[in-house]
């Protein structure tokens, strides 16, 4: 079997195994509620704070992407790109792949992610550019995973709230596969294993 067989039959079984979670009108409903109280806040802002946005790649390349064609001021994008070393959802230590490349001294950062699991990859990312200087840092995120314990930070916006499942879709993947899906999907629990390598072509 070649190998683009094997992520093509791998991917549509996992997504025919999958359940749908939220829908895709749904999550569009979420992205325009957060992107409402940004607005609320710098829209109006007499201070005329000029936020620098910061997406955390890759997850938040989608949520971004719907997000900041509905803000409303004047704002400055970039992205950052953090990885938790090892397997996504098994934790481990935080990798930047990519740091600011703006200087974020003495600026309003909007740090813009897909989903706030345990927290420690926006715990980190918020202190790593307080410590940089920046003048405050707000996270949103589209999602917020319930896991029914503190996390070591917290979401200034949400988008949504989910269960303690995992999903994929609206950036979020399994194994790389259905960052495309406009809705949430959540999988099946074998279907978060990682397999054997894909057989040789
Ligand atoms: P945290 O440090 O546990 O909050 O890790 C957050 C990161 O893990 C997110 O930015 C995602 O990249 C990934 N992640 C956590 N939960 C899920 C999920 O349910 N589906 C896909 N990716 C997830
Ligand atoms: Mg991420």
């Amino acid at each position: 079997m070649q190998e683009q067989d094997y992520h093509y039959t791998r991917a549509r079984e996992l997504l025919a195994r999958a359940e749908e979670l939220v829908s895709a009108d749904t999550v569009q409903a979420a992205v325009r509620n957060v992107a409402e109280v940004l607005n609320q806040r710098f829209d109006t802002d007499a201070t005329g704070a000029f936020p620098l946005v910061l997406g955390v790649m890759g997850g938040a390349v989608v949520f971004t992407g719907h997000l900041l064609p509905q803000l409303s001021f004047p704002l400055e994008f970039d992205y950052i790109h953090v990885t938790r070393y090892g397997d996504q959802d098994r934790g481990g230590e935080v990798v930047w792949k990519v740091i600011p490349r703006q200087n974020v001294a003495g600026r309003i950062i909007i740090v813009v992610d897909d989903i706030l699991d345990e927290g420690e990859t926006l715990a980190h990312v918020k202190q790593r550019l307080l410590d940089m200087g920046a003048a405050e840092v707000i996270l949103a995120v589209f999602a917020d995973k319930e896991l029914g314990r503190a996390k070591p930070v917290q979401a200034d916006i949400v988008g949504l709230t989910i269960p303690n499942k995992f999903v994929v879709g609206f950036g979020m993947d399994a194994h790389g596969y259905w960052r495309n899906l406009p809705g949430l999907w959540v999988i099946k629990e074998e279907d978060k294993q990682v397999e054997e390598e894909p057989p040789a072509a």
